[in-house]
């Protein structure tokens, strides 16, 4: 926390993990070594609140960012009244701060960007205002999947019952040790920009697309129990279905929504490809792919396969060559 009297910004850094959803934006995830590294610089010679996303400043009125910004400020006060009820003075607390951000990884393409970057950004302001407890609430008002980034392992994200997500959580259901053999690729089909934003994209689907309302109320449920026994488990062929079947489903419900969103590309199709032909070859379930909001696939496979798949993807997928080129030396 600064003192009044100097002049040196106090400053914080942390990391956040990106996620992906194996059931899809309702409650479950996974983490991986993709990251957003944040630092919070906090000075009284600062004369507004800034933000820079990968060396680029950024507008800081965006109203999600300015909602976690006000929201630790409160609880800095606070906390702070709570300490020292008589006290008048706010050291810090009125002062403005600096962000930097920068993600390992392409931005706005469909890896959750939003997720890392907003877990990120609460917990490093948390840090820098000297805010303890629980984040992932705050962290959601920022994106929806960020309070799934806020922990390791797998994590399941309990919806609240209010409308502004204030009281939604996340809770770990196993660590990361848990299942060590359980390895996470990410393909970039993609690192362009996606036309759509994933919270636009989801709101039309709700309004327009009856098969997210069935998803919601008929699949999903026995979905989540499903994929919590399979993790238990450790199974990887129900893991491995249940995974694809919920991308692909989530898709569909792109496709229903009006008017429809295309989030996977022609390079997606042939990973999808690529991915049944593999385990129909081994007659036996060994590589999943999930798609979020984007045309980029994260791949599971248990370690044992992971260097045999990742040549089958350099043979049919380059890095020296792009766009249709490749796609015409598929089988
Ligand atoms: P993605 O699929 O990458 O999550 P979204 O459209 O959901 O794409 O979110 C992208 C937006 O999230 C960015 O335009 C930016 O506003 C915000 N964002 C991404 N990374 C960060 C970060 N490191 N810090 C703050 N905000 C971020
Ligand atoms: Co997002």
């Amino acid at each position: 926390m600064p003192e009044d009297n100097m002049d040196t910004p106090c400053m914080v850094t942390c990391t956040a993990p990106m996620n992906i959803a194996v059931i899809k934006y309702c409650k479950y995830t996974l983490n991986v070594t993709l990251k957003t590294t944040t630092t919070v610089a906090i000075s009284r010679s600062f004369k507004e609140d800034r933000l820079w996303l990968n060396g680029k400043e950024e507008d800081i009125s965006h109203p999600r960012l300015q909602s976690c910004l006000r929201e630790i400020r409160r609880l800095a006060r606070k906390r702070r009244s709570e300490r020292n009820p008589r006290s008048t003075e706010s050291v810090g607390l009125s002062h403005k701060v600096h962000i930097c951000s920068v993600n390992n990884f392409p931005t706005a393409a469909g890896l959750a960007s939003s997720a890392a970057g907003y877990a990120c950004l609460v917990y490093t302001l948390a840090q820098a205002f000297g805010v303890e407890g629980e984040l992932s609430g705050i962290a959601r008002q920022g994106s929806g999947s960020a309070c799934r980034s806020m922990y390791g392992g797998f994590v399941q994200w309990i919806m609240g019952s209010k409308e502004d997500g204030k009281d939604s959580v996340a809770q770990q259901v196993e660590p990361e040790s848990h299942w060590p053999e359980l390895r996470v690729l990410v393909l970039v089909a993609s690192a362009e920009r996606k036309p759509i934003g994933s919270t636009s994209g989801m709101q039309t689907s709700v309004q327009t697309s009856l098969l997210l309302k069935h998803r919601a109320e008929a699949i999903v449920p026995h979905r989540m129990v499903d994929m919590i026994e399979a993790v238990r488990r450790k199974d990887f062929p129900a893991f491995a279905e249940l995974t694809m079947k919920e991308s692909n489903q989530l898709h569909a419900t792109c496709l229903d929504t009006h008017p429809p969103i295309f989030y996977l590309n022609s390079v997606s199709q042939h990973i999808i490809h690529l991915v049944h032909r593999y385990n129909k070859y081994y007659g036996e379930t060994r590589v999943a792919y999930s798609f979020d909001a984007g045309p980029n696939a994260v791949i599971f496979a248990l370690q044992q396969f992971v260097p045999e798949f990742v040549q089958l993807v350099q043979h049919f997928f380059p890095p020296d060559r792009n766009g249709e080129d490749f796609i015409k030396g598929l089988p």
